[in-house]
């Protein structure tokens, strides 16, 4: 299936004075994986991160960025300016994002596009809530969010972006999909892909889980045939944890 990537999604935590040792610490915990290690930061730690990461195996994210070039749009960060300053991918449409600042299925259209086009990795996130899921309509959900952030978007670029499932009752809760529940749902992200484009390149694909994703249990959610990676956020602010996160992509 797709390359393996294990991202960390630090969201508001860490300082930018405490980011250059902890990238430093991430890359010497995860030295020989067998996976792409990203460190996705909050803006003010990025310029720290990539600086840290130089010369290691590590990539750098942000958490988000804005669709316009630039212009009169106060405290937002547009895509030039983290291509600017070495930043390699981009979490689009996070399920926080989406919950507390108003993002939408058609402001994360935007946003993949821009970050395809200025030669960012996007991190597309995409999940359910527990109403939804106990309505039984996560899939024709997730359907609607994939069609929408993939719309207008030729197969040669669609293949570079990232996909997170990411259920919204499992993020922070402690509460995990289990490798079974989340395998059906990658497996039919990777339809729809396969739908949307050709069901032959749908494979090449990265497609993440993320929720809850912790030491004990990323080996059985990742060895799953769906489950490309991860997208960790509580465990990766510890570098052991988020190690034996790595370390389980095998
Ligand atoms: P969590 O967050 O690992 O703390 O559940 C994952 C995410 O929101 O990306």
């Amino acid at each position: 299936m797709g390359k393996y990537i294990i991202a960390g999604n630090w969201k508001m935590n860490k300082l930018p004075s405490e980011t250059y040792d902890f990238v430093k610490e991430v890359a010497k915990a995860t030295e020989g994986a067998k996976c792409e290690v990203v460190c996705c930061t909050p803006y003010v730690c990025l310029a720290e991160a990539v600086r840290a990461a130089e010369g290691t195996h590590v990539k750098i994210g942000a958490e988000n960025l804005h669709f316009e070039d630039k212009g009169a749009y106060t405290g937002e960060v547009s895509a030039d300016m983290l291509k600017d300053i070495k930043v390699d991918y981009v979490i689009i449409g996070h399920s926080e994002r989406r919950q507390y600042f108003a993002e939408t299925d058609e402001t994360v259209n935007l946003k993949v596009k821009k970050a395809l086009e200025k030669g960012l990795i996007p991190i597309l996130c995409v999940g359910e809530s527990l109403e939804e899921r106990e309505a039984g309509i996560t899939m024709d959900l997730i359907a609607i969010q994939i069609k929408k952030a993939f719309a207008g978007i030729e197969a040669e670029d669609a293949k570079k972006v990232v996909i997170a499932y990411e259920p919204i009752w499992a993020i922070g809760t402690g509460k995990t999909a289990t490798a079974e529940q989340a395998e059906e749902v990658c497996k039919g992200i990777r339809d729809i892909i396969g739908q949307l484009y050709c069901p032959k390149c749908a494979a090449e694909y990265t497609i993440q889980y993320g929720g809850s994703m912790n030491a004990a249990n990323a080996e059985e959610l990742l060895g799953k045939d769906n489950i490309d990676g991860g997208l960790i956020g509580g465990a990766s602010l510890k570098s052991e944890d988020f190690a034996k996160i790595v370390f389980s992509v095998k």
